[in-house]
């Protein structure tokens, strides 16, 4: 009934406005050319406001503007009763143009699913897309049109606390996760009800800034940026993503949010983006402070010009434009250039044929947005449990029996605002199994769960002030008021009456956020002091690590029984943490990103370039590319994980040696699980080349495939070479092949791997 009411609500005030003497809704780009011919100077202006709901602005003041047009979009409002009128204010101004309703879910909605590197962590496509589904399953139905994801910055720098967000340091990798979270947010169409429309961001090269340290500048080559940086945002375009976000930082000297070649050349031009492309927060006053703009006058036309169409939470457009759209500064026709995108975004989020489509009728709306009823519990169970990395076993120490007694220790161990992780959407902390729950739910009948929580997360009060202030509704990080010594002699008092030391151990979720750049790496001093008590009762050490980026884990590695790497790992963290240290699940994690040795060997990444004096393991010597106090190369290597089964792969064979450009070589191996119980790896083909016109990586990921196994079961796996997968960018930005020996190099991670040599030959 009320939907009825808001439609023809709707089509009263659409219909004479726009439908009279407009063209068919069905025509879109005849309808909005001439929406456009009919929008003043303001209108369009107001369209290009894209607004945080939660500022300062009151409600009323928020409704008041849309209905006078002077708004296009918000972020930050997530409830139906919040949109809806808010959408009929937009329907009551003078052209009846809708609004769209943004947000930031990242991973997950209500339902939180392991941050990005936990989910890169699965290489489980199909998997990895469900949870973008869900989450837009989940959205839509909050009455939300658009998300800020998915996050595919490159980051090749562990310092940066962003890199959490995103999806590692592989282009290959990042790239297929980007093309799978655009289509799981956005289906088939955006315009379907059930789903949402993805913003790629941060455009670009985000990842790479300076030493880590977000917002600083980044500085780059053309061939590295083509190579290696620029294609998993390329990939979610190319998947149909219909918004853009332009990243913060400058590049090569010129900020993204006033870069023409960035935004016009690069992104329109060659890569024919069609949609919208949107400011981040602030960034274009941000442009006087780069100082690339002497006033605001000079940063909106900037902005402008270059390509920036929505502006996020920033007053310059408004202030600005009108002017410098009749005194001619900023043509006429760049303003409609971006109102056209802003209005098409609108379209193929279906809000011209109904701008209540996700809004939905007001006694549909649910009574509680909490309500365990809209979550998604098992999709998130199962993405985590996937997400999960084994990195030490020793003696089989894992899976552990469920008929012991386990002491669980650590300030990790129970804390639900860390199972979320940052950029946790709507998750509610509450809501989160944490590992203590977990394991409880899990022993309960059988063994025993002793826990103490053994330390602070850190003590350093610099530390936990920072992470206190961050702009979250709560305290971040809530201290233990005893002394480090009381904590620390209760922790191992506890470990005593115990068969297996469990420690929950890493950072604290604001440690890896946005602005959260660390200079080091390790674990806080308070979680050392707590791992050596440990270490020191004799009883073997499980350590279960939760954290957002590469640490630096040598001492962990050498005196660690067991390790699993389980990042942030959402709602159901606890309870997938638990299925694997009991072995209800076999973990089949794979890093997706490289873990250095030390925060000094920064960058350490797999798909380096060759040197002309390399570093040669076990012979390093003077006048090699070393630091002379450690070995060089990872602590662990991309790809890497193990498992509870032992996974066995052949040497691998080829269809041919040589092919033509128009040919295609194929190369085989047989996997085998020679352990006892059923599990999954991932086959990882990586690619070199002999020689080049440009120097070469020592290897590049090019094809994957997780494959599940039974005990004692082998297949063969068969990948495809084409003329494609051998090309890269060359001193002249061409993408190409060059004709040569090349090896297809097999492994179950990064490092150790079979190599089959092969030819390319020139076309003939
Ligand atoms: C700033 C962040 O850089 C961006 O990722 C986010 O989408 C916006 N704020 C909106 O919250």
């Amino acid at each position: 009934m009320k939907y009825l009411h808001h439609f023809a609500l709707a089509s009263a005030l659409i219909l004479p406005n726009l439908l009279a003497a407009a063209p068919s809704v069905d025509d879109k780009s005849a309808f909005i050319a001439d929406l456009v011919g009919r929008m003043t100077l303001e209108e369009k202006v107001g369209q290009l406001r894209l607004i945080s709901i939660g500022g300062d602005m009151p409600r009323e003041r928020i409704r008041e503007d849309m209905a006078a047009g002077r708004i296009g979009a918000t972020f930050n409002s997530v409830v139906r009763p919040e949109n809806r009128p808010m959408q009929e204010a937009a329907l009551r101004s003078r052209l009846g143009i809708p609004v769209f309703f943004a947000y930031d879910i990242i991973h997950g909605h209500r339902t939180t699913f392991p941050i990005g590197l936990g989910l890169a962590s699965s290489w489980d496509i199909p998997a990895i897309e469900n949870s973008a589904r869900v989450a837009a399953f989940e959205a839509s139905a909050d009455g939300l049109d658009m998300t800020f994801a998915p996050t595919v910055d490159i980051s090749r720098d562990p310092r940066w606390g962003r890199t959490s967000e995103g999806f590692g340091e592989d282009p290959y990798l990042v790239s297929r996760i980007a093309a799978a979270m655009v289509h799981g947010y956005q289906g088939k169409d955006p315009s379907d009800p059930q789903r949402i429309m993805a913003s790629v961001k941060h455009f670009a090269l985000y990842g790479a800034v300076e030493g880590g340290r977000d917002y600083n500048v980044v500085d780059m080559s053309p061939m590295r940026m083509y190579q290696d940086y620029l294609p998993p945002y390329r990939a979610a375009i190319d998947a149909g993503a219909g918004g853009v976000m332009v990243a913060l930082n400058a590049i090569n000297g010129v900020p993204a949010s006033a870069n023409t070649w960035l935004l016009r050349d690069l992104l329109r031009r060659d890569w024919g983006f069609k949609g919208v492309a949107l400011s981040d927060h602030g960034a274009i006053t941000e442009l006087l402070r780069h100082g690339v703009a002497a006033d605001g006058r000079e940063a909106a036309k900037l902005a402008v010009t270059a390509g920036v169409g929505m502006s996020m939470a920033d007053t310059l457009y408004d202030q600005e434009l009108p002017a410098l759209v009749r005194s001619g500064a900023v043509p006429q026709s760049v303003l409609d250039e971006a109102v056209t995108h802003v209005l098409n975004t609108k379209y193929d989020l279906g809000l011209f044929h109904d701008p209540f489509r996700r809004i939905g009728r007001a006694e549909d709306d649910p009574a509680d947005v909490n309500a365990e009823s809209r979550l998604h519990r098992a999709d998130a169970r199962a993405m985590a449990r996937d997400s999960l990395v084994l990195l030490e076993n020793h003696g089989d120490t894992l899976p552990l029996s469920k008929k012991t007694t386990v002491a669980l220790i650590g300030p990790l161990a129970d804390s639900p605002v860390d199972m979320l992780g940052s950029w946790s959407a709507v998750g509610v902390a509450e809501q989160a199994v944490t590992l203590r729950k977990g394991m409880e739910a899990a022993l309960q009948g059988q063994g025993k769960l002793l826990y103490a929580v053994g330390a602070n997360v850190t003590d350093d009060a610099h530390v936990i002030n920072y992470l206190n202030q961050l702009n979250w509704d709560r305290p971040e990080v809530v201290l233990d008021k005893r002394t480090p010594q009381a904590m620390l002699e209760e922790a191992v008092r506890v470990a005593n009456q115990a068969d297996v030391i469990v420690a929950a151990v890493g950072e604290a979720r604001g440690m890896s956020h946005e602005s959260s750049s660390r200079t080091r790496l390790d674990l806080p001093d308070s979680q050392q002091a707590l791992l050596r008590a440990l270490k020191a009762t004799g009883k073997p050490l499980v350590l279960v690590l939760m954290n957002g980026r590469p640490l630096a884990l040598g001492w962990e590695k050498e005196n660690a029984d067991a390790m699993l790497e389980t990042w942030y790992s959402g709602i159901e963290g606890g309870n997938a943490i638990a299925d694997v240290l009991f072995g209800e699940h076999n973990p089949s994690g794979k890093l997706p990103i490289t873990f250095p040795r030390s925060v000094g060997q920064i960058p350490t990444y797999y798909n380096h370039l060759r040197l002309g004096r390399p570093y040669t393991p076990g012979t390093p010597g003077n006048y090699t590319s070393q630091y002379f106090e450690e070995p060089n190369g990872p602590l662990y290597p991309f790809g890497y994980g193990l498992s509870y089964s032992d996974f066995q792969l052949s040497a691998p064979k080829l269809s041919a040696e040589r092919m033509t450009p128009d040919e295609k070589i194929r190369v085989s191996v047989t996997l085998k699980n020679t352990g006892s119980r059923a599990g999954a790896t991932v086959v990882q083909l990586y690619l070199h080349d002999e020689a080049a016109s440009v120097i070469r990586p020592v290897k590049e990921l090019k094809d994957f495939r997780r494959v599940k196994l039974e005990a004692g079961e082998a297949r063969e796996l068969s990948f495809e070479i084409n003329e494609t997968m051998l090309r890269f960018y060359n001193a002249s930005l061409q993408h190409v092949s060059e004709p040569g020996a090349f090896r297809a190099q097999l492994g179950l991670d990064s490092e150790t791997v079979q190599e089959a040599r092969f030819e390319l030959l020139p076309r003939q």
